[in-house]
Formats: structure tokens, sequence, C-alpha cells
């Protein structure tokens, strides 16, 4: 019983790192890591710091997607309306 909720944990652990991963490759093919990095600031602020600033903001999400979809407050980018959903959710998340 015990190695079955080990093994349980695993599989959720591994399918959540694999989901931030797949995320994490989709901000690179969609150009956002030119101008921002995980933990350190470049053109824009770090995706962390991002995350640190909304946190618990239940309004950031809509606010962030409309601002990126529309390219106000921020430079024009690349992404598909769908894509643009999953990035911000996952930065969120962060
Ligand atoms: C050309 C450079 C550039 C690219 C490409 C870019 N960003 Fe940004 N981003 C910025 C800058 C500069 C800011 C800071 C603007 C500000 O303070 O509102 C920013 C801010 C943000 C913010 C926070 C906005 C806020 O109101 O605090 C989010 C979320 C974000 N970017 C997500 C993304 C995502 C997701 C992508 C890829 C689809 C992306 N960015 C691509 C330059 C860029």
């Amino acid at each position: 019983m015990k190695s079955l909720i080990v093994a349980a944990t695993l599989v959720v652990g591994v399918a959540a790192a694999g989901i931030a991963q797949a995320s994490e490759d989709l901000a690179k093919s969609s150009g956002c890591t030119t101008c921002h990095a995980m933990d350190t600031k470049k053109m824009g602020p770090a995706f962390k710091e991002i995350a640190k600033k909304y946190k618990g903001n239940a309004a950031a999400e809509g606010k962030l997607v409309e601002a990126l979809s529309k390219a106000q407050g921020h430079p024009a980018v690349k992404a598909s309306p769908d894509d643009i959903k999953k990035l911000v959710k996952w930065n969120l998340s962060l």
C-alpha cells in the first residue's frame, strides 16, 4: 500500500515536471526568452519576478493575456492566443 502511494506521488511529480518543461520550451519557441529569463532580468522582468508581483491577484491572468494579445504595455509577441493563455497561466504558477 505504501509503495502504491509512493508510486502515485512519483507519477504526479513527473507529470507536473513534464508540463513545466513543456511550457518552458513553449516560452523559448514563442520568442519570450529573447527578453525574459526564469530568474534574472533581461530586457523584461524574470518570469519568477512576474509571478511574485501578481501572486494572489485573481485579475492578473486576464489582464496579462489581454496585454500580450493586443500588445498593450508589452511588445508584440508572435505566440497564438492559445499559447499566450498557456504561457501566462504557467508564468503565474511559478
Ligand atoms: C521584445 C522583448 C519581449 C518579448 C519578445 C517578450 N516580452 Fe514580456 N516583457 C517585456 C518587457 C520589456 C516587459 C516589461 C514591461 C512592463 O513593465 O509592463 C515585459 C513584461 C512581461 C510580463 C509582465 C507584464 C506586467 O504587466 O507586469 C509578462 C507576463 C510577459 N512579459 C510575458 C511574456 C511572454 C509570455 C512572452 C512570449 C510570448 C513575452 N513576454 C515576450 C519584453 C518582452
